[in-house]
């Protein structure tokens, strides 16, 4: 998918929910009813920060999939922001317009699952809120396994007590209390699917605990979007078309050809859904590859580039554009 339809939206409230977290509510700013969407679904929305630097930034929904009438999303503050969540913390008011995309959904539920094993770590919380409430509308069984540094740094903690009680299992790494994964996932019946989103290490952790105890990987499922990293600028010659860009430090490859009106594909800015993967000509240095998507191999290989997030090391790259 390239240039994404875009809609007007006006910010309905602001709420501080967590140290350096915020919750966002968002309406059609003509007053129109938005689409309905599935949960885990996100949207992109497009910041205007000064210098016209454009930030496109992916975020979950978590208002219920059902609720046309706004869309929320959280937004931690990150310390390495390129700009992007230090604009949403501290340049939208209630009132401001932004624009986003339409939702689009990487973490579905896996709806023919018997039960569901939800595990969250920090802001990774995000796309089970509006899991949880589509499980609870659809009297799916479900549970959450939410690891928190402590009650300041976890948003949602109290509304997830008082909506669903016993189902959620809280582990607070400040009290020292340990997440014992393997026997809850050793626990499970036949068919029970886990869906994992926090930290990297987290991510990559519980992947392989559910690997360890013999559930199929098909019943595996994860969601990470990493920001593109800031690095030394460089060149980026298109073979096809024959310009040369220059990527900014603190710019994506993706973001350097937008700004110069080339149309790219993309689809989640975060490294995850392959729709970038582009063809490397040559390059005269390393391929720096940031993404969750090109196997071990193919990174290896050095054929190709997830341009939302991967940079390169050298002075040049050739791409297939
Ligand atoms: S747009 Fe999804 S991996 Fe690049």
């Amino acid at each position: 998918m390239t240039a994404f339809a875009l809609r007007r939206v006006r910010v309905a409230e602001v709420e501080r929910v967590a140290d350096e977290v915020k919750r966002f509510r968002l309406v059609d700013a003509s007053g129109a009813a938005l689409p309905v969407f599935s949960a885990g679904s996100h949207v992109l929305v497009t910041m205007h920060g000064a210098n016209g630097h454009v930030w496109k930034n992916p975020y979950s929904l978590i208002s219920a999939p059902d609720d046309g009438s706004g869309y929320e999303i959280s937004v931690l503050r990150l310390a390495s922001s390129r700009g992007g969540s230090a604009f949403m913390h501290d340049g939208v008011q209630p009132g401001t317009e932004l624009h986003i995309s339409e939702p689009v959904n990487l973490f579905p539920i896996a709806r023919q699952g018997h039960k569901h094993i939800l595990v969250a770590g920090g802001i990774g919380i995000t796309p089970f809120l509006a899991m949880m409430q589509e499980l609870a509308a659809l009297n799916a069984n479900f549970e959450l396994h939410y690891k928190v540094r402590g009650l300041g740094r976890a948003p949602f903690c109290d509304r997830l007590l008082a909506d669903y009680g016993s189902r959620v299992h809280l582990y607070r790494s400040d009290l020292g209390q340990a997440f014992p994964l393997e026997s809850v996932l050793s626990e499970q019946p036949l068919g029970t699917h886990m869906y994992v989103c926090g930290p990297a290490a987290m991510i990559n952790w519980a992947l392989q605990v559910g690997r360890a105890v013999g559930w199929p990987q098909e019943n595996l499922h994860s969601e990470r979007f990493t920001a593109p990293p800031p690095g030394r600028s460089f060149t980026v010659k298109l073979a096809r078309s024959r310009r040369d860009i220059v990527v900014g430090p603190q710019q994506s490859i993706l973001e350097a050809l937008e700004q110069h009106g080339i149309d790219a594909q993309y689809l989640c800015r975060g490294g995850a859904c392959g729709q970038c993967e582009t063809r490397v000509v040559a390059c005269d240095g390393a391929l720096q590859h940031n993404d969750h998507y090109l196997t071990d191999e193919e990174k290896k290989s050095g054929e190709k580039i997830m341009i939302c997030v991967s940079r390169a090391a050298g002075s040049t790259l050739t791409l297939d554009l």
